[in-house]
């Protein structure tokens, strides 16, 4: 009476069972580690493109086509003035020097040291950045003092109907 209790429950059918049962989870482990490796795999392959269009855009290798943008008439600029506009974007700040009769250099003006505002020294004829004496060449963008080791990035105008305008912004040739 009352020995229900004292049964091993399951007995052998349970050894089975929890065999099946582990085996079962190894291959659960296995189809999910599958899985993971395979979604590592397919998120690695979806950046590829990605990873090579940021890759290309740092190396300055795309040519960028912005639309163009007006910036100032030729009537408002005496030789040796220098106007500041935005382009491409309205927070990308730029600054455009009118050299001669014919001749405007136009660079985004964010300083390539720490981004302090880069000026036009009419006198001294060079782009410069007071932050910490930065200069860069007029005609190059290239720097010539203090601690920018890049060139400011160029923005190349043009003048019609005795307007200048912004049409794109040049490749950014780093040496690396
Ligand atoms: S931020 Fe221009 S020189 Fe440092």
């Amino acid at each position: 009476m009352g020995d229900k209790n004292n049964r091993i429950p399951f007995g052998e059918d349970n050894y089975t069972h929890n065999i099946d049962r582990n085996n079962e989870r190894s291959l659960d482990r296995r189809g999910f580690m599958k899985t993971m490796v395979g979604a590592a795999g397919l998120f690695a392959l979806s950046t590829v493109p990605w990873g090579a269009v940021a890759a290309k855009e740092l190396l300055g290798l795309g040519n960028k086509e912005y639309p163009e943008k007006a910036i100032a008439k030729v009537s408002e600029m005496k030789v040796g003035d220098a106007v500041n506009f935005t382009y491409p974007g309205d927070h990308d700040k730029a600054l455009l020097v009118r050299l001669g009769e014919n001749e405007y250099k136009a660079y985004q003006n964010a300083c390539t040291h720490l981004l302090c505002p880069v000026f036009w020294d009419q006198g001294e004829g060079d782009l410069i950045c007071p932050c910490h004496k930065g200069k860069f060449d007029v005609q190059t963008g290239a720097p010539t003092a203090g601690p920018p080791t890049r060139p400011l990035p160029e923005i190349v105008v043009k003048v019609e109907a005795g307007t200048i305008y912004a049409t794109r912004v040049k490749r950014y040739e780093e040496k690396l």
